[in-house]
Parts: structure tokens; C-alpha cells; sequence
């Protein structure tokens, strides 16, 4: 089983999409680790994103994870990382497949609702990052042995 961050950005909570985002993770059939909603400190964004220091949409992408608050989360399954990435869609919402999340909610790569871990170290780095251990649930679910082979 593995596990990765995901992120309801503030344009996905302030146009009441939370929802929408964890029941579409549900109904994938992955599995709701931890969740806190939170607004983001400069720091926290700055650590998050420090791989996209000194990129030209650096600066706006700070000013726009800060902005409101944020739904945070920790989902699990088999390949969760490239999974829910597959469910979000590409970064840029107008070049995302059909069906996916930001395909359906999204048109700008500035305002593409979500963020998802991009590998199994990056998850549990941004999970190590996001939360503490004892916020983090360990538990089955009784549907568990219908969705996991
Ligand atoms: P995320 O980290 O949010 O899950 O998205 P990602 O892996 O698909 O994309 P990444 O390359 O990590 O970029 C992080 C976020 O920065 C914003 N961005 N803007 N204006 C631009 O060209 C640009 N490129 C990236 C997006 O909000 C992207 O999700
Ligand atoms: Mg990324």
C-alpha cells in the first residue's frame, strides 16, 4: 500500500469542491488516511515548493496556496501516487483527459484546484511535511478485500 499528499487548493475550497475531490478519491477506492483543513503559512508553502524556487510562477504560486485556506489530506491504495495523479489530470486543466478533475472543474494551470505528490518519496516527504505521525489513521475499511486484489 502506498500513500501520497493530496491538496484541495484554495480555488477548489472557495468554489465548494471538497466534496467533489474526496468522492471521486472514494469512489476510486482509495483509502482516507488523514485530513485537516488549514490555512497555509508562508513557510509551510515556501518548504512545500522549494523545488519551484526561482521559476517564473514561483512568486504567484506562494501568494496563491496562502490565499484561503486549504483542505489537506493523506489517501492510500496500490500505486496511490500515480493513481490519484491520474484522477487529478495534467497540471495544465485545458491539456487534462476528460473525466479527470481538473479537466472537468479547471481551465488555468494557476488555478488547477489540486495538488498530488509526484512519486512514492515525494509523498512521504509531503506527508512528513503536512502532518504529524498520530494525526496519520491507521485502519480497514469492511469494502477493503472488494477493491484491494
Ligand atoms: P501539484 O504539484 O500542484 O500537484 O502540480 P503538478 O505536480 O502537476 O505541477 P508542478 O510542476 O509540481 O507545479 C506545481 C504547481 O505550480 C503551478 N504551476 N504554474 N504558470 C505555470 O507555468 C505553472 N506551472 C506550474 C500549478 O498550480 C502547479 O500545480
Ligand atoms: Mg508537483
Amino acid at each position: 500500500m502506498q500513500r501520497t499528499l493530496v491538496l484541495v487548493k484554495p480555488d477548489g475550497v472557495q468554489r465548494g469542491l471538497i466534496g467533489q475531490v474526496i468522492t471521486r478519491l472514494e469512489n476510486r477506492g482509495l483509502r482516507i488516511v488523514a485530513a485537516k483543513f488549514m490555512q497555509v503559512s508562508r513557510e509551510l508553502a515556501e518548504t512545500h515548493y522549494a523545488i519551484h524556487k526561482g521559476k517564473p510562477f514561483y512568486d504567484g504560486l506562494i501568494n496563491y496556496i496562502t490565499s484561503a485556506p486549504v483542505m489537506a489530506m493523506v489517501w492510500e491504495g496500490p500505486d496511490a501516487v500515480a493513481a490519484v495523479r491520474q484522477t487529478m489530470g495534467s497540471t495544465r486543466p485545458r491539456e487534462a483527459a476528460p473525466g479527470t478533475i481538473r479537466h472537468d472543474f479547471a481551465l488555468d494551470v494557476g488555478r488547477n484546484l489540486t495538488h498530488a505528490s509526484d512519486s512514492p518519496e515525494n509523498g512521504e516527504a509531503e506527508i512528513a511535511l503536512w502532518f504529524k505521525p498520530h494525526e496519520l489513521v491507521q485502519w480497514q475499511r469492511e469494502i477493503d478485500r472488494w477493491i484491494f486484489e
